[in-house]
């Protein structure tokens, strides 16, 4: 097992700050093999990489995982599932939430999970207008504390919006937000309220989608049509908000001088500085299991450091960009 840095997410819930995402496997970032993707699902698990997040609506990620626990149980006993953590997420259409709705929902992710109490749910809602979100979350509160989850968190709230929910006397660990060197609204507000109230950032968009790396240095402007996920559609959005293809490449080229003195990817220094940001617990990279794998590099980034010059070189591009908070709002927004 490689030596990963693992931090206490929850009481009795310690995670790999490099989290495995399953959006990847939803289909609109590649065809997907399930027995490619269960074979390295064993890998990445061995390797230390034990935290995985995924979604109801992802495809079929909770139902590869209910197999991937089967079979390494099976194989390895039931305490090989000890060391493993899985975070899914409920996303409900807005409606009405009574104790009936909530209860099925957190029904069908346990069965296809295959786990009697879940690790921690994410819940997400769309609509703030409508405040059934808190009935939902009570419900969820009660469902926790009856043992049917571990751990309750959010995902893309919104810092107004988290602070209604703990004021409201219901605990969350976490939100999950999207962090990256292109996308820093969590550190206006989002941060500051986690660091008062105890509450965790897990960022996703860290890499977005793998525009930051060296595969798009030196790259022309690519059209929409050219990227071939989801997730690279999605970023190259945020990088024409943040500054456009130009400063990009500026950023990029900083980033690879940054990699160079210290001997790794620009990834692994996208990675690394968010992981270095206030409140964020953990960094979830999106695993298009079975058609890449980004393991070594990814252990790479627990032995990086991020100098002082390091972030002067860097803070130096990112001064030039636009502000997202400004142009599209807090944690969120964008999905409301
Ligand atoms: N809550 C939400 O609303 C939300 C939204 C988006 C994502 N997420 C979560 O976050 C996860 C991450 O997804 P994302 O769309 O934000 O993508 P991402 O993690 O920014 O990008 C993943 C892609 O980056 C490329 N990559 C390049 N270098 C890498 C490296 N060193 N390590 C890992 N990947 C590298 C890979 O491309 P190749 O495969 O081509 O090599 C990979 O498919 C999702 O799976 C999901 O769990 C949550």
């Amino acid at each position: 097992m490689m030596s990963l840095e693992r931090l206490e997410l929850a009481a009795g819930l310690p995670i790999c700050r490099i989290l495995n995402g399953l959006w990847q496997v939803s289909g609109a970032h590649g065809r997907i093999d399930r027995e490619k993707a269960l074979a390295s699902m064993a890998v990445h698990a061995d390797d230390g990489f034990t935290t995985w997040d995924l979604a109801d609506h992802y495809g079929p990620a909770e139902d590869f995982v209910g197999e991937f626990r089967r079979r390494r149980a099976a194989e390895h006993g039931g305490s090989a599932l000890v060391d493993l953590q899985f975070l899914t997420k409920w996303v409900p259409r807005p409606g009405p939430m009574p104790p009936s709705v909530v209860e099925a929902a957190v029904g069908v992710s346990r069965r296809r999970m295959g786990m009697e109490t879940l690790d921690l749910l994410q819940f997400h809602w769309w609509d703030y207008g409508d405040r059934r979100y808190l009935d939902a979350l009570s419900h969820l509160a009660d469902l926790r504390d009856a043992g049917a989850i571990r751990h309750l968190a959010l995902t893309n709230f919104d810092t107004e919006h988290l602070a209604t929910i703990l004021d409201h006397g219901i605990r969350v660990v976490s939100n999950q937000v999207q962090f990256s060197l292109i996308d820093r609204r969590p550190e206006r507000r989002m941060a500051p309220l986690c660091g008062e109230r105890g509450v965790h950032l897990l960022a996703y968009g860290t890499v977005c989608g793998g525009l930051l790396s060296e595969r798009y240095l030196g790259q022309p402007e690519p059209r929409a049509g050219a990227l071939d996920t989801v997730s690279l559609q999605k970023y190259k959005r945020m990088v024409d908000a943040w500054g456009g293809w130009p400063l990009f490449q500026e950023l990029l080229t900083t980033l690879r001088a940054v990699a160079h003195r210290h001997g790794v990817s620009i990834a692994a220094v996208a990675i690394r500085w968010v992981l270095d940001r206030p409140a964020v617990a953990g960094a979830i990279l999106g695993r298009r299991l079975g058609l890449a794998d980004h393991r070594a590099d990814d252990a790479r980034v627990f032995t990086l450091m991020l100098d002082a010059e390091d972030h002067t070189r860097i803070e130096a591009v990112l001064a030039k960009s636009r502000d997202l908070f400004t142009l599209i709002g807090d944690c969120g927004d964008e999905y409301r």
